[in-house]
């Protein structure tokens, strides 16, 4: 999720920018730049690695003017590199953007201006869109807002731009879709930014830009478009949150903020991928990885990972076997380096890790590729030694997760997997076309739907100010409501650091309800139609031991109703798909509790983001 500043005023624009970059550090980068104008030419300072590097070597050989925009890239098209890093100028360099978000149909774009003759520099999606710019540009003899206004209605994705024109030194263009922009008017100037911290230094009365809007900010005053060019007006927003509390977009915790990014981040992993065939029919495919015969002749997939990873991995297990018919083995990255593994030439081999750093996960996928496996990651993580080893790369485009507890970054993993096994599934003919439409629909429908759960947090929080002082919590489940379970337990330890366990609801009388009491909750994820007698038998058998209960089923469904304390319901989905937003009501648990005991969730005692040692 990268940064977006910019700057036209009256003061030099370089510092001003490099401390906007600084207050979206928080946003996570892996290069950072700027483009001022001075005079009539636009100069670009950029690089991979700290904001510092740019900083230190912008005090040692300045960029004079009082206009510019600046960036913080997080990489998703092309590793990190400076060439990759923004802003990106036309071939001659009289434009340059900064971008946030993912052109989807950029390769078609890129195809589309090579034939006319344009050379890239960089492999990012972002470079596209100067190139159209200026081909609009001269098209329309140097109508630079229409030229922008028709650059846009070409774009598929998601975007924020900030945009520079050495034609027009006096204005910064800006637009929005899906990531968010905000403009300020200060005493010394106008500003933009991806969000409140960078302004706040400046002003606290601030125009918050909508979809498909675009901004045109001039020395002392703002214009704002509607996507045909047409004016409209905005009353400003007084912001009076405290900085630290700003740079969390308002939530108190990163983790919640991450929480409720999960429709749009859980978008961005589905959207690249889910297309339009020459018929208007959904199809999946992935650019970065074809699932040729290793794929659709594989005698069997293999997945390893640690953690919340290796959830997602089992998840993938249940949907390549329903699925595709194919054998899954997941195996968690410790066992799998240790326990020698059989390796077959013919495996696919699947490893999961948002960092791509963890050092469990890269041995495992290094003794796979000694055995001469090809590997395939999921990383939410460019330029890691994940994506760099791996023989292909699917990155979960889920954005930075600074909170240490995963969910945002868990539920693109599973959104990835799905995407990989509903296609795999297709190729080797185990889901019909019809069933192929219905599973599409489903999973563009689970953006809006998680956005549902969401809306509904407050019943959790009541719930965990009832429950966080439990001594044990269980979570049970059968069949996809399995993994969502152990996930559910994970969370809930590592954040309330509650003793917390999960295990296949099936398995309850062969020993977890000896340890059922009083002083337990049993929380049961049920949203496999077929086995809600089961699930329910399993809930009267703790609760006639003392145990409270919650369950997790679908919206309409009264199984539970005389059965549990209470019941949280989801919009159903199919049932293949439900750890997509089964999960989300045991994050929301997780974290409340986390907050009633005083925890910090975001830095959970002795717990690291990213498990670089054994
Ligand atoms: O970066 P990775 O996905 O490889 O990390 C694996 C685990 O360390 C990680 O999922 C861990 O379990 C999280 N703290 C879970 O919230």
């Amino acid at each position: 999720m990268c940064g977006i500043t910019g700057y036209i005023g009256y003061d030099e624009a370089a510092p001003i920018l490099i401390r906007a970059l600084k207050k979206l550090e928080y946003r996570g980068y892996d290069s950072a730049g700027v483009a001022v104008i001075d005079g009539e030419k636009i100069f670009v300072r950029k690089m991979k690695g700290r904001i510092e590097l740019l900083d230190k070597s912008l005090l040692e050989a300045p960029l004079s003017g009082t206009v510019g925009i600046g960036h913080t890239r997080w990489a998703t098209h092309g590793e990190p590199s400076d060439i990759n890093s923004h802003p990106h100028t036309d071939s001659e360099g009289r434009i340059a953007i900064v971008h946030n978000g993912i052109i989807e149909n950029y390769v078609k774009l890129k195809q589309w201006l090579q034939s006319r003759g344009v050379v890239f520099r960089s492999d990012t999606d972002t470079e596209v869109i100067v190139h159209i710019i200026n081909y609009f540009y001269r098209a329309s003899g140097g109508a630079m807002l229409d030229a922008v206004l028709e650059t846009l209605k070409l774009l598929n994705g998601s975007y924020a731009l900030a945009i520079l024109s050495s034609d027009y030194p006096d204005r910064i263009i800006a637009a929005r879709k899906d990531n968010p922009l905000v403009a300020g008017l200060g005493k010394n100037g106008v500003f933009i930014a991806s969000d409140i911290p960078a302004l706040l230094e400046h002003t606290r009365d601030v125009i918050f830009l909508n979809d498909g809007e675009v901004a045109v900010l001039y020395r002392d005053h703002i214009e704002l478009r509607g996507g045909d060019g047409e004016a409209l007006k905005r009353e400003t927003t007084h912001i009076d949150w405290d900085i630290d509390s700003a740079e969390k977009g308002g939530y108190p915790h990163f983790m919640l903020k991450e929480i409720f990014e999960q429709p749009k981040a859980m978008s961005d992993a589905l959207g690249p991928r889910l297309k339009k065939d020459a018929s208007a029919n959904a199809i999946i495919d992935f650019d970065e990885v074809k699932l040729d015969e290793r794929w659709t002749q594989a005698r069997r997939i293999v997945i390893t990972a640690c953690g919340t990873a290796y959830h997602a991995g089992i998840i993938g297990k249940y949907a390549f076997e329903r699925l595709a018919r194919v054998p899954v083995e997941v195996d968690i990255a410790s066992e799998y380096r240790y326990r020698d593994p059989v390796f077959d030439r013919n495996d696919v081999v699947i490893v999961i890790s948002q960092s791509g750093e963890t050092a469990d996960t890269l041995a495992a996928m290094r003794l796979a590729k000694q055995n001469g496996a090809q590997v395939f990651a999921i990383t939410n993580a460019p330029g890691s030694t994940l994506s760099r080893e791996a023989d292909a790369v699917i990155y979960t485009y889920a954005g930075p997760e600074i909170g240490v507890a995963s969910t945002k970054a868990f539920t693109t993993q599973v959104m990835c997997v799905y995407l990989l096994a509903l296609e795999l599934g297709r190729l080797r003919g185990c889901v019909s076309a019809p069933a192929y439409r219905r599973y599409t629909a489903a999973l563009s429908a689970i953006p809006n739907q998680a956005r549902q759960i969401l809306d509904k947090k407050e019943l959790l929080q009541r719930f965990a100010a009832r429950h966080f002082n439990k001594a044990k919590v269980f979570f049970m489940g059968r069949q996809f409501d399995y993994p969502v379970s152990m996930e559910s337990a994970l969370k809930l330890k590592e954040i309330s650091y509650t003793h917390s366990e999960a295990f296949a609801a099936g398995e309850l009388k062969h020993g977890p309800i000896a340890l059922v009491d009083s002083s337990t909750l049993v929380a049961a994820i049920a949203t496999q139609r077929a086995l809600f007698e089961k699930i329910a038998s399993n809930i009267r058998e703790v609760t006639s031991r003392g145990a409270a209960s919650l369950v997790i089923t679908w919206q309409g469904v009264d199984s539970f109703d005389t059965v549990s304390d209470e019941v949280f319901t989801l919009p159903e989905t199919e049932g293949c798909l439900s750890p997509l937003l089964s999960v989300i009501p045991s994050q929301l648990f997780a974290y409340y509790c986390a907050v009633q005991r005083g925890n910090d969730p975001d830095k959970p005692r002795n717990l690291a983001k990213s498990v670089t040692v054994e």
